[in-house]
């Protein structure tokens, strides 16, 4: 496995995969790397004839006062894991080589950037978006892998390529969760243990939720006010709660086709990201 480190050195060696190893397949993580990060590895080495990991902690995407600092890094492990995949290459470069001094580009995607957690994090998107942009720059992938679990994320990815006529397939794949419904997370691993018995509320009451639009409920209200009361019974302070409509991330009043529900909420001081699909043909 290489470990490469400067954007002209991937883009070398992105040349030759592409060229011998097609289809190329590009996971950009943040490292920390659990078992939603793995799965989306297993997709890329199994689909693809050869597969690149990006770990880049993307100072871009962190507003002041966020967790840049302190986010965890497992770059060893997170190595270590990549080879026993069978990843053709670790994309790892530092923060001078992706944004050197003077470096002034920056790209938007503000109709969805701005709904969800974009009106909470200020400039998130635009930092998600351009260090994706410079990742498909120098990885050259026919096919980037995305969780759903970072579902605006995935949304504003895919208007990206396609804005900007990327020519990459953007896969989106499923949240892994763990036994007791709560999605994987790096940042899981600030919790407490008692904090992360209540995380589990975030998943329960995205899960009820199903279990309300199955059981015929249409109003986005009503659904939205008994997960926000869930929340707050666990002790959790709730961010938002939203549902909206899947491919446009507008909000959605009454539930007549496929829906995201989403919702970001503090357990303690950490912020937890969650989302479910709701679909009202869904078996009671
Ligand atoms: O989802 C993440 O880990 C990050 O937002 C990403 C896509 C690697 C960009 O830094």
């Amino acid at each position: 496995m290489k470990v490469v480190d400067t954007p002209q050195k991937m883009r070398e060696l992105a040349e030759t995969l592409r060229r011998e190893e097609a289809p190329l397949g590009l996971v950009p993580t943040m490292g920390a790397l659990h078992e939603g990060h793995i799965s989306l590895i297993d997709r890329a080495t199994s689909e693809c004839g050869a597969a690149v990991v990006s770990i880049f902690v993307n100072p871009a995407q962190f507003a002041a006062g966020e967790d840049y600092d302190t986010y965890p890094r497992t770059y060893h492990a997170d190595l270590e894991a990549c080879r026993e995949m069978g990843v053709a290459c670790v994309y790892a470069p530092r923060a001078n080589a992706m944004y050197p001094g003077g470096y002034d580009t920056w790209v938007d995607v503000p109709g969805l950037g701005a709904p969800l957690c974009g009106a909470r994090r200020q400039g998130h998107f635009r930092g998600v978006a351009t260090v994706v942009l410079k990742l498909l720059a120098a990885c050259l992938p026919h096919r980037a892998y995305f969780g759903e679990k970072d579902y605006q994320q995935l949304v504003l990815i895919r208007r990206m390529t396609r804005d900007l006529d990327l020519g990459v397939e953007i896969v989106p794949c499923p949240i892994v969760r763990e036994d007791d419904g709560m999605a994987l997370s790096s940042r899981n691993a600030y919790l407490s243990a008692d904090e992360r018995s209540r995380a589990r509320a975030i998943s329960a009451a995205l899960f009820d939720a199903k279990k309300k639009v199955a059981a015929g409920e249409r109003l986005s209200a009503a659904i939205i006010q008994a997960c926000v009361d869930e929340l707050e019974e666990a002790g959790s302070r709730v961010d938002y709660v939203e549902i909206v409509e899947p491919a446009t991330l507008e909000r959605v009043e009454t539930i007549n086709g496929a829906a995201r529900m989403a919702v970001a909420a503090y357990i303690g001081e950490t912020r937890l990201i969650d989302n479910i699909l709701l679909e009202p043909d869904d078996e009671a």
